[in-house]
């Protein structure tokens, strides 16, 4: 198998989502969208002109070359699957050394049998979450196409991954749009410790994510957000790492938690890539989990029937649901902030992804969310509040059913445990007043799984009860 990826223009290109337009421009456009009909732009390859292994295992031979940066990488390790920049060109930072780790103690919570429930730990790249393997796809395009400054808005993740990749590799400068008291302070640490020049809206995602459209198609910036096609051929890689951790044997369910969608858009692509080129012989269904208050995608989807239709989603459902959003004044709210979003842009990939993946949608209350994250935690990984809806979901979808005993399972565990430790101290407080003014105020009423601290005197004998009497 070749190691070294080649492209030229004519094998790699951006091409319009909509099966009217169709629009092709060239790898060296930095587009968000279509300059034509305004639809989504996706990452096209010639395949047939492109190196393709016979097999997907033969990508795990690249283990034994883990000195060679592209091979140490999660994400360029399987390079010839996202071939769009020549290896010199390519920014790692050794994103993607991430982990399938089978957990029976929450397949127990969940309801699956043993060794049925999978959690992809996407915490343990640089940044802490996974939107490391989109980060080094688009960056390394932006370094392709000579860009000097890169731009964001989020929730808090996108932007630490952004800052952190400014900061090591001195390319560009970050330029991030956070919402105003939108974004928890393990994200806002990371992007002001690693220097991203940080404007902070007063409003929410959704504001910071119009303004930086606008802001850096008026001065020239590289946009980073998961409407740059780019992004989402790093993202796919998560689904491989997920396919070689179970021996390439494809799962029945991927269940992920749904904000702007890209993730879900990406693994849509991966697993409808992998199977034209004859590389899987089947296809995972794929559950997004949306947080109730910020569940768009859920609504959309299952209350209103929004469909793929070929391409052809009914546009008018989504205009009528969003100026009821707006005449309502209704804002995305909850306590996984990550996915505190209303308008996902990456709407109609992610219908894709469902229409590919015979894929369902279902929300998740905060309730639900920090109960399941508790679970994740007592069984010794962790996560953010926002990764534990695919925990929560997937606890849903099998007690209606959908989800049977001997299902095998993978939840993506999106971030780290540390991102967000407010929400978890205030769920195992003993505190009252720290658990209403966090918790209880966003209609989390009890932490069933509190594993809380024991206050006791400076005094040894009652330390030594203290143990004892938890024993
Ligand atoms: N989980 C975490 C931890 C996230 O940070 C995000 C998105 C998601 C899930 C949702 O993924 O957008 O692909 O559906 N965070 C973005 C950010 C929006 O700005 O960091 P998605």
């Amino acid at each position: 198998m070749s190691t070294s990826v080649q492209t030229n223009s004519d094998q790699a290109f951006q091409r319009c989502l909509s099966p009217d337009c169709l629009a092709t421009y060239d790898l060296g456009e930095a587009l968000t969208a279509c300059k034509q009909c305004g639809e989504l732009l996706d990452v096209v390859y010639d395949w047939e002109h492109l190196p393709i292994p016979d097999t997907l295992s033969q990508f795990q031979s690249k283990w034994s070359r883990r000195n060679q940066p592209l091979c140490h990488s999660g994400v360029w390790r399987f390079h010839e699957l996202l071939p769009f920049a020549p290896p010199e060109k390519v920014v790692t930072l050794g994103e993607g050394q991430t982990l399938l780790h089978a957990s029976d103690g929450v397949a127990q919570y969940i309801g699956l049998n043993r060794g049925g429930l999978f959690l992809q730990y996407e915490g343990m790249n640089p940044s802490g979450s996974f939107k490391d393997n989109g980060m080094s796809a688009a960056f390394t395009h932006a370094h392709t196409i000579g860009a000097k400054r890169a731009a964001c808005a989020s929730t808090g993740n996108t932007s630490a991954s952004l800052a952190l990749y400014c900061g090591v590799s001195k390319l560009m400068q970050a330029v991030i749009f956070i919402g105003s008291g939108k974004i928890s302070y393990g994200k806002l640490s990371q992007a002001l410790d690693y220097g991203a020049l940080t404007i902070q809206i007063a409003g929410d995602f959704d504001d910071a994510m119009h303004r930086v459209q606008q802001v850096t198609e008026q001065l020239g910036i590289y946009l980073v957000n998961s409407v740059n096609p780019f992004r989402l051929e790093g993202q796919k890689t998560i689904m491989y790492r997920v396919l070689e951790g179970l021996d390439w044997q494809t799962p029945d369910w991927i269940v992920v938690p749904g904000g702007n969608l890209g993730n879900s858009s990406a693994f849509g692509k991966a697993f409808l890539e992998l199977h034209q080129l004859g590389l899987i012989d089947r296809i995972p269904r794929l559950a997004v989990i949306n947080a109730a208050g910020a569940d768009t995608f859920y609504e959309l989807v299952e209350n209103r029937g929004l469909k793929w239709n070929q391409g052809r989603p009914d546009r008018k459902i989504i205009e009528q649901y969003y100026r009821e959003l707006d005449e309502t004044k209704q804002r995305a709210s909850t306590i996984a902030s990550a996915i505190e979003i209303n308008r996902p842009v990456n709407l109609s990939k992610c219908l894709r992804a469902i229409d590919v993946c015979q894929g369902v949608v279902r929300e998740v209350t905060d309730q639900q969310i920090l109960d399941a994250k508790s679970q994740v935690g007592a069984n010794g990984l962790g996560c953010e509040p926002a990764s534990a809806a695919s925990v929560a979901g997937t606890k849903l979808l099998r007690a209606e059913g959908v989800i049977s005993p001997s299902d095998r399972v993978v939840c993506i565990l999106t971030g780290h445990q540390l991102k967000d430790p407010t929400a978890t101290v205030a769920y195992h407080t003993s505190d009252q007043n720290e658990f209403d003014r966090v918790l209880a105020s966003r209609g989390v009423l009890q932490a069933r799984y509190a594993n809380q601290a024991i206050a006791v005197a400076n005094n040894l004998d009652e330390i030594v009860s203290a143990i004892q009497a938890n024993n």
